[in-house]
Protein backbone atom coordinates (compact mmCIF):
# COMPACT_ATOMS: atom_id res chain seq x y z
CA UNK A 1 0.00 0.00 0.00
CA UNK A 2 1.31 3.83 -0.59
CA UNK A 3 -0.34 7.11 1.05
CA UNK A 4 1.09 10.42 1.48
CA UNK A 5 1.20 10.85 4.87
CA UNK A 6 0.93 7.32 7.20
CA UNK A 7 -0.28 8.22 10.90
CA UNK A 8 0.31 6.39 13.28
CA UNK A 9 -2.76 6.25 15.79
CA UNK A 10 -6.33 7.29 15.94
CA UNK A 11 -6.35 10.08 18.75
CA UNK A 12 -7.47 13.35 18.48
CA UNK A 13 -4.01 14.29 17.00
CA UNK A 14 -4.10 11.62 14.10
CA UNK A 15 -7.70 11.95 13.50
CA UNK A 16 -7.41 15.94 13.17
CA UNK A 17 -4.76 15.70 11.09
CA UNK A 18 -6.24 13.15 8.62
CA UNK A 19 -9.28 15.75 8.12
CA UNK A 20 -6.44 18.86 7.77
CA UNK A 21 -4.53 16.70 5.25
CA UNK A 22 -7.89 15.77 3.64
CA UNK A 23 -9.29 19.73 3.13
CA UNK A 24 -5.95 19.86 1.40
CA UNK A 25 -5.88 17.33 -1.14
CA UNK A 26 -3.13 15.34 0.96
CA UNK A 27 -3.85 11.46 1.05
CA UNK A 28 -3.19 9.90 4.39
CA UNK A 29 -4.10 6.85 5.94
CA UNK A 30 -4.58 6.05 9.97
CA UNK A 31 -3.15 2.79 11.15
CA UNK A 32 -4.54 2.42 14.51
CA UNK A 33 -3.81 -0.49 17.56
CA UNK A 34 -6.76 -0.66 18.98
CA UNK A 35 -10.77 -1.57 18.19
CA UNK A 36 -12.66 1.34 17.06
CA UNK A 37 -14.69 0.72 20.46
CA UNK A 38 -11.70 0.83 22.20
CA UNK A 39 -10.69 4.35 21.33
CA UNK A 40 -14.03 5.78 21.12
CA UNK A 41 -14.79 4.63 24.69
CA UNK A 42 -11.28 5.87 27.00
CA UNK A 43 -12.42 8.40 29.07
CA UNK A 44 -10.10 11.19 28.93
CA UNK A 45 -10.17 15.23 29.60
CA UNK A 46 -13.06 17.30 27.85
CA UNK A 47 -12.19 21.22 27.87
CA UNK A 48 -12.08 22.49 24.37
CA UNK A 49 -9.97 25.64 23.88
CA UNK A 50 -11.99 28.07 21.69
CA UNK A 51 -9.35 27.85 18.94
CA UNK A 52 -9.59 24.28 18.86
CA UNK A 53 -13.46 24.24 18.55
CA UNK A 54 -13.25 26.67 15.48
CA UNK A 55 -10.95 24.68 13.67
CA UNK A 56 -12.89 21.83 14.20
CA UNK A 57 -15.80 23.67 12.68
CA UNK A 58 -13.81 24.88 9.81
CA UNK A 59 -13.47 21.25 8.96
CA UNK A 60 -16.84 20.71 9.22
CA UNK A 61 -16.56 18.75 12.28
CA UNK A 62 -18.20 20.75 15.07
CA UNK A 63 -22.09 20.34 14.50
CA UNK A 64 -22.65 17.84 17.33
CA UNK A 65 -20.13 19.50 19.22
CA UNK A 66 -21.97 22.69 18.92
CA UNK A 67 -25.46 21.73 19.82
CA UNK A 68 -24.20 19.49 22.91
CA UNK A 69 -21.35 21.05 24.10
CA UNK A 70 -21.81 23.35 27.18
CA UNK A 71 -20.04 26.70 26.74
CA UNK A 72 -18.83 28.33 29.68
CA UNK A 73 -17.44 31.48 30.19
CA UNK A 74 -15.09 31.12 33.48
CA UNK A 75 -14.34 29.00 36.24
CA UNK A 76 -14.31 29.07 40.17
CA UNK A 77 -11.65 28.89 42.24
CA UNK A 78 -12.08 27.20 45.49
CA UNK A 79 -9.92 27.71 49.00
CA UNK A 80 -10.22 28.24 52.31
CA UNK A 81 -13.71 27.91 52.12
CA UNK A 82 -14.66 30.45 49.80
CA UNK A 83 -15.47 30.20 46.01
CA UNK A 84 -14.11 33.19 43.16
CA UNK A 85 -14.89 33.62 40.15
CA UNK A 86 -12.39 33.87 36.76
CA UNK A 87 -14.24 35.59 34.29
CA UNK A 88 -13.10 34.87 30.85
CA UNK A 89 -15.37 36.42 28.77
CA UNK A 90 -14.79 39.62 30.33
CA UNK A 91 -10.86 39.00 30.69
CA UNK A 92 -10.31 37.77 27.16
CA UNK A 93 -13.40 38.09 24.98
CA UNK A 94 -13.23 34.18 25.03
CA UNK A 95 -14.54 30.94 26.96
CA UNK A 96 -14.56 27.19 26.53
CA UNK A 97 -16.17 24.45 25.68
CA UNK A 98 -16.93 21.19 28.07
CA UNK A 99 -17.26 18.73 25.43
CA UNK A 100 -15.86 14.58 26.52
CA UNK A 101 -12.46 13.64 24.56
CA UNK A 102 -13.99 10.64 23.26
CA UNK A 103 -17.09 12.61 22.05
CA UNK A 104 -14.66 14.48 19.46
CA UNK A 105 -12.62 11.03 18.87
CA UNK A 106 -16.13 9.69 18.12
CA UNK A 107 -17.38 12.90 15.53
CA UNK A 108 -13.96 12.37 14.35
CA UNK A 109 -13.72 9.03 13.30
CA UNK A 110 -17.53 8.80 11.70
CA UNK A 111 -16.69 11.94 9.50
CA UNK A 112 -13.40 10.65 8.55
CA UNK A 113 -15.29 7.14 7.42
CA UNK A 114 -17.74 8.88 5.39
CA UNK A 115 -15.69 11.42 3.92
CA UNK A 116 -13.73 7.92 2.23
CA UNK A 117 -10.85 7.71 4.59
CA UNK A 118 -8.78 4.99 5.47
CA UNK A 119 -8.39 3.95 9.43
CA UNK A 120 -6.96 0.38 9.98
CA UNK A 121 -7.99 -0.42 13.46
CA UNK A 122 -6.38 -3.52 15.45
CA UNK A 123 -3.20 -3.39 13.60
CA UNK A 124 -0.45 -5.65 15.35
CA UNK A 125 3.08 -5.55 15.47
CA UNK A 126 2.85 -1.61 14.34
CA UNK A 127 6.86 -0.78 13.38
CA UNK A 128 8.51 2.04 12.01
CA UNK A 129 11.28 1.79 9.58
CA UNK A 130 13.63 4.10 6.69
CA UNK A 131 12.74 7.32 8.41
CA UNK A 132 15.33 8.96 7.28
CA UNK A 133 15.05 7.91 3.58
CA UNK A 134 12.24 9.75 0.97
CA UNK A 135 10.38 6.47 1.72
CA UNK A 136 9.85 5.80 4.95
CA UNK A 137 7.55 2.98 5.79
CA UNK A 138 4.61 1.34 8.18
CA UNK A 139 4.64 -2.04 9.43
CA UNK A 140 2.06 -4.06 10.86
CA UNK A 141 0.25 -7.51 11.10
CA UNK A 142 -3.82 -7.44 10.37
CA UNK A 143 -5.81 -10.12 10.98
CA UNK A 144 -2.44 -12.64 11.12
CA UNK A 145 -1.67 -11.14 7.67
CA UNK A 146 1.36 -8.91 7.46
CA UNK A 147 1.12 -5.53 5.41
CA UNK A 148 3.58 -2.19 4.57
CA UNK A 149 2.19 0.93 4.05
CA UNK A 150 5.03 3.13 2.29
CA UNK A 151 4.79 6.95 2.51
CA UNK A 152 6.25 10.31 1.77
CA UNK A 153 5.95 11.03 5.37
CA UNK A 154 5.19 9.51 8.58
CA UNK A 155 2.96 11.30 11.97
CA UNK A 156 3.77 9.48 15.08
CA UNK A 157 0.45 10.51 16.72
CA UNK A 158 0.48 7.40 18.62
CA UNK A 159 0.59 8.83 22.17
CA UNK A 160 2.71 8.45 25.17
CA UNK A 161 3.30 4.67 24.97
CA UNK A 162 3.26 4.13 21.42
CA UNK A 163 6.19 2.64 19.09
CA UNK A 164 7.15 5.73 17.01
CA UNK A 165 8.98 8.23 19.14
CA UNK A 166 11.52 4.81 20.50
CA UNK A 167 11.92 4.58 16.89
CA UNK A 168 14.18 7.33 16.87
CA UNK A 169 17.81 6.30 16.53
CA UNK A 170 19.63 7.12 20.66
CA UNK A 171 21.34 10.25 20.93
CA UNK A 172 18.77 12.02 19.05
CA UNK A 173 16.32 13.28 21.01
CA UNK A 174 16.55 14.89 24.80
CA UNK A 175 14.15 14.50 27.10
CA UNK A 176 12.55 17.04 29.56
CA UNK A 177 10.15 15.80 32.54
CA UNK A 178 8.95 16.39 36.00
CA UNK A 179 6.79 13.66 37.57
CA UNK A 180 4.43 14.74 40.49
CA UNK A 181 4.23 13.04 43.83
CA UNK A 182 0.28 12.18 43.47
CA UNK A 183 -2.60 11.56 41.10
CA UNK A 184 -6.01 11.76 40.08
CA UNK A 185 -8.38 9.87 40.99
CA UNK A 186 -11.32 10.59 38.81
CA UNK A 187 -15.10 9.42 38.55
CA UNK A 188 -17.70 9.70 35.85
CA UNK A 189 -20.91 9.73 37.40
CA UNK A 190 -25.18 9.78 36.66
CA UNK A 191 -25.99 13.01 38.48
CA UNK A 192 -26.04 16.55 36.87
CA UNK A 193 -23.22 18.95 37.69
CA UNK A 194 -23.39 20.73 41.03
CA UNK A 195 -21.77 24.19 39.30
CA UNK A 196 -22.70 25.66 36.51
CA UNK A 197 -18.75 26.13 35.75
CA UNK A 198 -15.98 23.81 36.93
CA UNK A 199 -14.52 24.49 40.60
CA UNK A 200 -10.87 24.25 41.23
CA UNK A 201 -10.34 23.62 45.00
CA UNK A 202 -7.24 23.79 47.34
CA UNK A 203 -8.67 22.23 49.88
CA UNK A 204 -5.79 21.51 53.47
CA UNK A 205 -6.59 17.57 52.01
CA UNK A 206 -5.55 18.04 48.62
CA UNK A 207 -6.92 19.49 45.41
CA UNK A 208 -10.33 18.34 43.87
CA UNK A 209 -12.11 19.22 40.52
CA UNK A 210 -15.51 19.28 39.32
CA UNK A 211 -16.30 19.03 36.18
CA UNK A 212 -18.61 17.85 34.06
CA UNK A 213 -19.80 15.97 31.00
CA UNK A 214 -23.49 17.34 29.82
CA UNK A 215 -26.58 18.28 31.97
CA UNK A 216 -26.72 15.07 33.50
CA UNK A 217 -23.20 13.53 33.64
CA UNK A 218 -20.67 14.77 36.33
CA UNK A 219 -17.09 14.50 35.79
CA UNK A 220 -15.07 14.87 39.38
CA UNK A 221 -11.43 14.06 40.38
CA UNK A 222 -9.87 14.15 43.67
CA UNK A 223 -5.76 14.29 44.35
CA UNK A 224 -4.80 11.08 45.64
CA UNK A 225 -1.15 8.75 45.83
CA UNK A 226 0.11 7.84 42.49
CA UNK A 227 -0.44 4.34 42.81
CA UNK A 228 -3.97 4.70 44.78
CA UNK A 229 -5.68 1.45 45.17
CA UNK A 230 -9.24 1.88 44.11
CA UNK A 231 -10.45 -0.84 46.16
CA UNK A 232 -9.55 1.49 49.08
CA UNK A 233 -12.37 3.77 47.91
CA UNK A 234 -15.89 2.70 47.58
CA UNK A 235 -18.32 4.87 46.46
CA UNK A 236 -19.79 6.69 49.44
CA UNK A 237 -15.80 7.64 50.46
CA UNK A 238 -14.88 9.21 47.01
CA UNK A 239 -18.43 11.51 47.81
CA UNK A 240 -17.82 12.28 50.69
CA UNK A 241 -14.23 13.69 50.25
CA UNK A 242 -15.43 15.54 47.60
CA UNK A 243 -18.13 16.95 49.59
CA UNK A 244 -15.38 17.91 52.07
CA UNK A 245 -12.78 19.18 49.27
CA UNK A 246 -15.42 21.06 47.48
CA UNK A 247 -18.18 22.24 50.19
CA UNK A 248 -18.69 26.22 51.01
CA UNK A 249 -21.46 27.32 52.51
CA UNK A 250 -24.95 26.82 51.65
CA UNK A 251 -23.83 24.55 49.05
CA UNK A 252 -24.59 21.10 47.99
CA UNK A 253 -22.92 18.20 45.71
CA UNK A 254 -25.71 16.53 44.07
CA UNK A 255 -24.60 12.31 44.14
CA UNK A 256 -25.73 10.28 41.43
CA UNK A 257 -24.10 6.27 40.51
CA UNK A 258 -20.72 5.81 40.24
CA UNK A 259 -20.35 4.82 35.70
CA UNK A 260 -16.76 4.53 36.10
CA UNK A 261 -13.99 4.89 38.13
CA UNK A 262 -9.78 5.31 37.40
CA UNK A 263 -6.47 6.67 38.44
CA UNK A 264 -4.30 8.96 36.36
CA UNK A 265 -0.77 9.53 36.72
CA UNK A 266 0.73 13.23 36.51
CA UNK A 267 3.38 14.32 34.69
CA UNK A 268 5.56 16.72 32.93
CA UNK A 269 7.62 15.47 29.55
CA UNK A 270 8.57 16.90 26.22
CA UNK A 271 10.89 15.75 23.44
CA UNK A 272 12.94 17.81 21.73
CA UNK A 273 12.93 17.70 18.55
CA UNK A 274 9.65 16.31 17.57
CA UNK A 275 11.25 15.29 14.14
CA UNK A 276 13.90 13.11 12.87
CA UNK A 277 13.74 12.50 9.10
CA UNK A 278 10.51 12.20 7.62
CA UNK A 279 9.03 11.41 11.05
CA UNK A 280 6.99 14.08 12.96
CA UNK A 281 5.91 13.27 16.44
CA UNK A 282 2.34 14.95 17.47
CA UNK A 283 0.35 15.23 20.78
CA UNK A 284 1.05 12.82 23.51
CA UNK A 285 3.81 11.05 21.33
CA UNK A 286 5.85 14.26 21.70
CA UNK A 287 4.82 15.78 25.14
CA UNK A 288 2.40 15.54 28.11
CA UNK A 289 0.94 17.92 30.16
CA UNK A 290 -0.53 16.72 34.12
CA UNK A 291 -4.27 17.47 33.38
CA UNK A 292 -5.09 20.91 35.72
CA UNK A 293 -5.91 23.46 32.78
CA UNK A 294 -6.77 20.40 30.59
CA UNK A 295 -4.35 21.26 27.65
CA UNK A 296 -3.36 17.96 26.62
CA UNK A 297 -6.13 17.54 23.69
CA UNK A 298 -5.77 20.93 22.84
CA UNK A 299 -1.97 20.86 22.45
CA UNK A 300 -2.06 17.90 20.11
CA UNK A 301 -4.93 20.00 17.80
CA UNK A 302 -2.21 22.80 17.78
CA UNK A 303 0.53 20.72 16.73
CA UNK A 304 -0.84 18.99 13.97
CA UNK A 305 -2.32 22.46 12.85
CA UNK A 306 1.24 23.27 12.17
CA UNK A 307 2.01 19.93 10.99
CA UNK A 308 -0.80 20.17 8.21
CA UNK A 309 0.43 23.58 7.39
CA UNK A 310 3.93 22.57 6.51
CA UNK A 311 2.80 19.02 4.56
CA UNK A 312 0.57 21.86 2.58
CA UNK A 313 3.60 24.18 1.80
CA UNK A 314 5.83 21.01 1.01
CA UNK A 315 2.87 19.30 -1.69
CA UNK A 316 2.45 22.90 -3.43
CA UNK A 317 5.93 24.15 -3.57
CA UNK A 318 8.46 21.04 -3.13
CA UNK A 319 10.05 22.88 -0.26
CA UNK A 320 11.02 21.34 2.98
CA UNK A 321 11.24 24.88 5.25
CA UNK A 322 8.14 24.79 6.91
CA UNK A 323 8.21 21.37 7.24
CA UNK A 324 12.38 21.64 8.66
CA UNK A 325 10.87 23.95 11.44
CA UNK A 326 7.92 22.18 12.56
CA UNK A 327 9.43 20.98 15.66
CA UNK A 328 10.57 24.82 16.36
CA UNK A 329 7.32 26.13 15.60
CA UNK A 330 5.93 23.87 17.99
CA UNK A 331 7.64 23.40 20.66
CA UNK A 332 7.10 27.43 21.28
CA UNK A 333 2.97 26.71 22.19
CA UNK A 334 4.38 23.31 23.90
CA UNK A 335 6.96 25.08 26.35
CA UNK A 336 3.56 27.75 27.12
CA UNK A 337 0.98 24.86 27.97
CA UNK A 338 3.86 23.14 30.37
CA UNK A 339 4.46 26.07 32.20
CA UNK A 340 0.90 26.80 32.57
CA UNK A 341 0.04 23.40 33.28
CA UNK A 342 3.16 23.32 35.85
CA UNK A 343 1.73 26.51 37.14
CA UNK A 344 -2.04 25.30 37.62
CA UNK A 345 -0.78 22.24 39.04
CA UNK A 346 1.79 23.70 41.95
CA UNK A 347 -0.96 25.89 43.15
CA UNK A 348 -3.66 23.98 43.68
CA UNK A 349 -2.24 20.72 45.15
CA UNK A 350 -0.72 19.38 48.33
CA UNK A 351 2.68 18.23 48.13
CA UNK A 352 4.13 15.73 50.56
CA UNK A 353 6.33 17.40 53.04
CA UNK A 354 5.49 20.99 51.92
CA UNK A 355 6.21 23.54 54.84
CA UNK A 356 3.61 26.11 56.23
CA UNK A 357 6.04 28.77 54.32
CA UNK A 358 4.72 27.02 50.94
CA UNK A 359 1.34 26.66 52.42
CA UNK A 360 1.06 30.17 52.56
CA UNK A 361 2.99 31.46 49.68
CA UNK A 362 0.36 29.28 47.96
CA UNK A 363 -2.59 30.97 49.27
CA UNK A 364 -1.18 34.16 48.83
CA UNK A 365 -0.98 33.14 44.85
CA UNK A 366 -4.52 31.86 44.65
CA UNK A 367 -5.72 35.28 46.30
CA UNK A 368 -3.95 37.34 44.12
CA UNK A 369 -5.17 35.58 40.79
CA UNK A 370 -8.40 35.44 42.31
CA UNK A 371 -8.11 39.49 43.25
CA UNK A 372 -6.19 41.14 40.79
CA UNK A 373 -7.25 41.57 36.99
CA UNK A 374 -3.65 41.68 35.86
CA UNK A 375 -3.09 37.91 37.70
CA UNK A 376 -6.51 36.58 36.56
CA UNK A 377 -6.11 37.68 32.71
CA UNK A 378 -3.04 35.97 32.61
CA UNK A 379 -4.76 32.55 33.92
CA UNK A 380 -7.45 33.39 31.76
CA UNK A 381 -5.76 34.33 28.48
CA UNK A 382 -4.20 30.56 29.04
CA UNK A 383 -6.99 28.54 30.12
CA UNK A 384 -9.03 29.73 27.24
CA UNK A 385 -6.10 29.10 24.83
CA UNK A 386 -2.72 31.31 23.53
CA UNK A 387 -3.16 32.78 20.10
CA UNK A 388 -1.18 30.91 17.25
CA UNK A 389 2.19 31.75 16.83
CA UNK A 390 2.95 33.12 13.78
CA UNK A 391 5.23 31.64 11.24
N1 LIG B 1 0.35 1.55 16.91
C1 LIG B 1 -0.76 2.20 16.51
N2 LIG B 1 -1.47 3.02 17.31
C2 LIG B 1 -1.05 3.18 18.57
C3 LIG B 1 0.11 2.53 19.06
C4 LIG B 1 0.81 1.69 18.17
N3 LIG B 1 1.90 1.03 18.57
N4 LIG B 1 0.27 2.90 20.34
C5 LIG B 1 -0.73 3.72 20.65
N5 LIG B 1 -1.55 3.89 19.59
C6 LIG B 1 -2.77 4.70 19.50
C7 LIG B 1 -3.59 4.69 20.76
O1 LIG B 1 -4.38 3.52 20.88
C8 LIG B 1 -4.41 5.94 20.60
O2 LIG B 1 -5.61 5.71 19.92
O3 LIG B 1 -2.45 6.05 19.30
C9 LIG B 1 -3.51 6.87 19.78
C10 LIG B 1 -2.95 8.00 20.60
O4 LIG B 1 -4.00 8.81 21.05
P1 LIG B 1 -3.95 9.67 22.41
O5 LIG B 1 -3.23 8.89 23.46
O6 LIG B 1 -5.31 10.13 22.67
O7 LIG B 1 -2.97 10.89 22.05
P2 LIG B 1 -3.20 12.18 21.13
O8 LIG B 1 -3.93 11.87 19.88
O9 LIG B 1 -1.85 12.82 21.06
O10 LIG B 1 -4.19 13.08 21.99
C11 LIG B 1 -3.80 14.03 22.90
O11 LIG B 1 -5.02 14.89 24.83
O12 LIG B 1 -6.43 14.87 26.67
C12 LIG B 1 -5.17 14.58 26.23
O13 LIG B 1 -3.70 12.83 26.91
C13 LIG B 1 -4.92 13.14 26.35
O14 LIG B 1 -5.15 11.55 24.71
C14 LIG B 1 -5.06 12.79 24.90
C15 LIG B 1 -4.26 13.85 24.30
C1 LIG C 1 -12.43 17.05 32.68
O1 LIG C 1 -13.59 17.45 32.55
O2 LIG C 1 -12.14 15.85 32.54
C2 LIG C 1 -11.36 18.00 33.04
C3 LIG C 1 -11.65 19.34 33.14
C4 LIG C 1 -10.65 20.23 33.48
C5 LIG C 1 -9.39 19.79 33.76
C6 LIG C 1 -9.08 18.44 33.65
C7 LIG C 1 -10.06 17.55 33.30
O3 LIG C 1 -8.43 20.68 34.13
Amino acid sequence: MRTQVGIVGAGPAGLILSHLLWQQGIDSIIIEKYSRQHVQERVRAGVLEQGTVEMLAGLGLADRLLREGLVHCGIEMSFLGRRHRIDFKELTGRGITVYGQNEVVKDLTNARLARGGEIVFEAEEVSVADLDSRTPRINYRKAGEHAELICDFIAGCDGFHGICRPSIPAGVLNFYEREYPFGWLGILAEAPPSSHELIYSNHERGFALLSMRSPKISRLYLQCEPEEDLEQWPDERIWEELDTRLSVEGWKLTRGAVLQKGVTGMRSFVVEPMQFGRLFLAGDAAHIVPPTGAKGLNLAAADVRVLAHALTEHYESDSMSLLDRYSQIALRRVWKAQRFSWWMTSMLHRFHGENSFDHRRQLAELDYVTSSRAAAQSLAENYVGLPFDPY
